[in-house]
């Protein structure tokens, strides 16, 4: 019997609803913005007896509020239970780190671990107790605006990063540390596979692609003790995941034994309703109940319905309790029976917060996170060149993403500062063009600086509102404005650097061909603007790699390295000129695949060495490669590898990435990376859905990119 089985049968059966319901801070008395409900908010029908009672908090912040509204609650509680205070601190509180996007092409799962460990280190002393993250939905459409949040296209990397931001948002002991919270991975499942790319839209995929690219994700956070999952806005297999049983109690609870708490998307509850699976507020709550949510986050489908159902039979009362306990031993989890203040220090807060250590953190992983996608001789500049600044994010604090709610534009660095910064002098600027918007004014402007400069460098760029959740878009160009800035500072015949601050993956059409030198710096957090003065000056390499590819065009999307081959592929000896998988009038691949990024160095790789070309079930195959720095300058490289099945009962794709490294390498250093391969690595799932691997032949294919890889075979014996 759980320890809080007292707590739970002093409680009556509405104090038990109440416990589910989760509401955000202006329903509560000793809030900052306490009474300030307005939208969809005024709807809701939530009654003082609900808020006494209620389980959670949503995006509260300060641990002075906190405190506060934490106080006012305890007089009022009958029961003394504290409140649970969640909020999104996706990448980062209020030092702001790149977007998750951003920090996969980092390559770098212990900076990712880092960045997680201070942003809950800075949420708790706030007073946070569990965060909404990390986000691990597999992506593969751009004009789904929040791939932004994601780690990006490929299951082996997105399970790896969200273990390294499970291990460092919790830490090891969630109830002697008050320095970690709570994970919520999210969304569960597949919500990056909308149709279209448009948000909360339909997700249709099969049972196989499920289980073998978006699922192992998740699965990744929950080995790695993760305590919430959310689930997602969308239908899958046309169920909605907050009602589904299959997902939810099948896959997630019982197959993967999680036993932590479930919590609904924002609504999602409610959504049922237009979803078309529940014809009222009460059948969508014994619906969502049935599948094992826990917590309604801001719909009152619990709270109205629930006790209702109950006392005509159509729930059982053991539902309810089950959901209640859960709830009560994640708050025991966290110490909030022994401290229900936790972690919440006004004092500690302002030397913690911000603090510049964890704006150092902030810079590294920015510098680790940015990728060059062209560089023609342009890059590193010298300091003894004119710089022209021009474009809408040459000054611009709006660098720090759509999921950045407390970080600052104020305390960002801009591109501009971080120029002035290195060059101890400021930098000619001009703001060329808004972001939508441009002027005959704003070009001349623009030009008359440029004018006077050796180099121009062009910040352009997505403003956040882009990207981020409901940011779907079916053009991924930059907006017309800033391309034709573009197309007006290349008359001036000067060499151009464009830096592109963005949530997506682009069209880069307009901006590839006028450039001679393109940055992707994502949306790069506080430090973004010191973080690419350095590396624009080369005084740290660039060493990021794009986790999500770049698309030709838009109409080739979805576009992903982790493909099948179809029949008719284009590539083969051969290919018919007509007759193959193909578009007419745009190339297959991308313009830059998963994996690829520039250094200011060059790495030379030597044929992969197997230990073994016959693998037994119960060996280990060793793979070694010595990489070597050719060039001149120090350089951070990750080596990647793959693997094909090459004939398997069910398709195959081309290539799988297995395992990665980054190594630091000196001019002139080689460096033997080895990597390892089991059986276990090489099982899919069957046309039986079993999950079991073939005999027969494999190719491991190891390289900088997806695409420039070595390969050599081995069998499976
Ligand atoms: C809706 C978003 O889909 C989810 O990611 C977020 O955690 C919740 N709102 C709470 O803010």
């Amino acid at each position: 019997m759980s320890k809080l089985q007292p707590l739970l049968d002093q409680m009556t059966l509405q104090e038990k609803i109440d416990q589910l319901v989760q509401l955000a801070t202006p329903f509560f008395k000793g809030a900052k913005d306490a009474g300030e409900i307005t939208g969809p908010m005024l709807s809701m029908n939530i009654k003082e007896g609900n808020i006494q009672n209620a389980g959670s908090v949503l995006g509260a912040s300060g641990a002075a509020n906190i405190r506060a509204i934490q106080a006012k609650h305890l007089e009022e509680n009958r029961l003394n239970i504290p409140l649970l205070f969640m909020s999104d601190v996706v990448h980062g509180y209020k030092t702001i780190f790149p977007i998750p996007l951003a920090i996969g092409c980092s390559w770098n799962t212990d900076l990712a671990e880092e960045s997680a460990r201070i942003a809950a280190k800075e949420s708790a002393v706030s007073g946070i107790h569990v965060t909404f993250a990390p986000m691990v939905d597999l992506v593969r459409d751009p004009r789904w605006g929040r791939v932004m949040e994601s780690t990006g296209e490929d299951p082996y990397l997105n399970g790896e990063f969200a273990k390294a931001q499970v291990r460092g948002f919790q830490g090891d002991q969630l109830k002697e540390s008050k320095e970690h919270v709570a994970a919520c991975v999210k969304h569960f499942a597949a919500y990056g596979a909308a149709e279209g790319g448009r948000d909360y839209n339909t997700v249709n995929m099969s049972d196989r692609q499920l289980q073998e690219m978006y699922l192992p994700a998740y699965k990744a956070a929950i080995d790695e003790d993760c305590r919430m999952v959310m689930s997602s806005f969308n239908t899958v297999d046309g169920i909605p995941a907050t009602a589904n049983q299959h997902l939810m109690n099948g896959i997630l609870r019982q197959e993967w034994g999680f036993d932590g708490v479930m919590i609904s998307d924002w609504g999602a509850v409610k959504e049922l309703i237009p979803h078309g699976v529940a014809a009222d507020k009460a059948e969508a709550a014994a619906k969502a109940l049935r599948a094992g949510t826990d917590i309604e986050m801001m719909t009152d489908c619990y709270t109205s319905h629930l006790q209702e159902l109950v006392e005509t039979g159509v729930i059982e009362e053991s539902l309810i309790d089950q959901s209640v306990l859960r709830i009560l031993q994640l708050k025991d989890d966290l110490g909030l029976f022994e401290n229900p203040y936790r972690g919440a220090d006004p004092e500690l807060e302002k030397q913690i917060v911000l603090s510049e250590q964890h704006r150092k953190v902030a810079k590294q992983v920015a510098l680790e996170s940015c990728v060059l996608l062209k560089n023609e001789q342009v890059l590193p500049l010298t300091k003894t060149q004119k710089v022209a600044l021009i474009g809408p994010f040459a000054d611009s604090g709006d660098i720090l993403g759509q999921w950045s709610w407390q970080g600052s534009k104020e305390d960002a660095v801009t591109l501009r500062q971080g120029f002035a910064n290195q060059l101890q002098q400021e930098p000619f600027v001009a703001k060329g063009s808004e972001i939508e918007a441009i002027t005959a004014a704003f070009v001349e402007e623009a030009l008359i600086i440029g004018e006077q400069a050796d180099v121009l460098v062009v910040a352009l760029g997505e403003d956040a509102t882009m990207s981020g959740e409901a940011g779907s878009l079916t053009d991924i160009q930059l907006p017309e404005a800033q391309l034709t800035l573009l197309e007006n500072l290349a008359t001036l015949n000067k060499p151009i650097v464009t830096v592109i601050f963005n949530g997506r993956p682009l069209d880069l059409h307009g901006v590839i061909e006028h450039s001679d030198a393109v940055v992707e710096a994502w949306f790069p957090g506080t430090e973004g603007g010191n973080a690419l003065a350095d590396l624009l000056y080369g005084e740290q390499n660039f060493s990021g790699k794009l986790t999500m590819s770049f698309p030709n065009r838009v109409g080739q999307i979805p576009v992903y390295y982790n493909h099948y081959n179809t029949g008719r592929p284009k590539d083969a000896a051969d290919a018919q000129v007509r007759y193959v998988s193909q578009y007419l009038d745009s190339p297959n691949g991308p313009l830059f695949p998963f994996g690829y990024g520039l250094s200011y160095t060059t790495f030379s790789y030597q044929e992969p060495v197997l230990s073994t070309h016959q693998l037994t079930k119960d060996e280990t195959l060793t793979i070694t490669v010595k990489v070597k720095n050719t060039g001149h300058t120090s350089g951070k490289e990750t080596v990647q590898l793959y693997v094909q099945d090459l004939v398997g009962e069910v398709v195959r794709p081309v290539k799988e990435l297995k395992a990665f490294e980054k190594v630091s390498l000196q001019p002139g250093e080689e460096k033997e990376v080895q990597f390892t391969l089991t059986e276990a690595q090489l099982r899919y799932f069957h046309a039986d859905m079993s999950y079991s691997s073939d005999p027969g032949s494999f190719k491991v294919l190891v390289g900088p990119n997806s695409q420039e890889t070595a390969s050599q075979l081995f069998t499976l014996v």
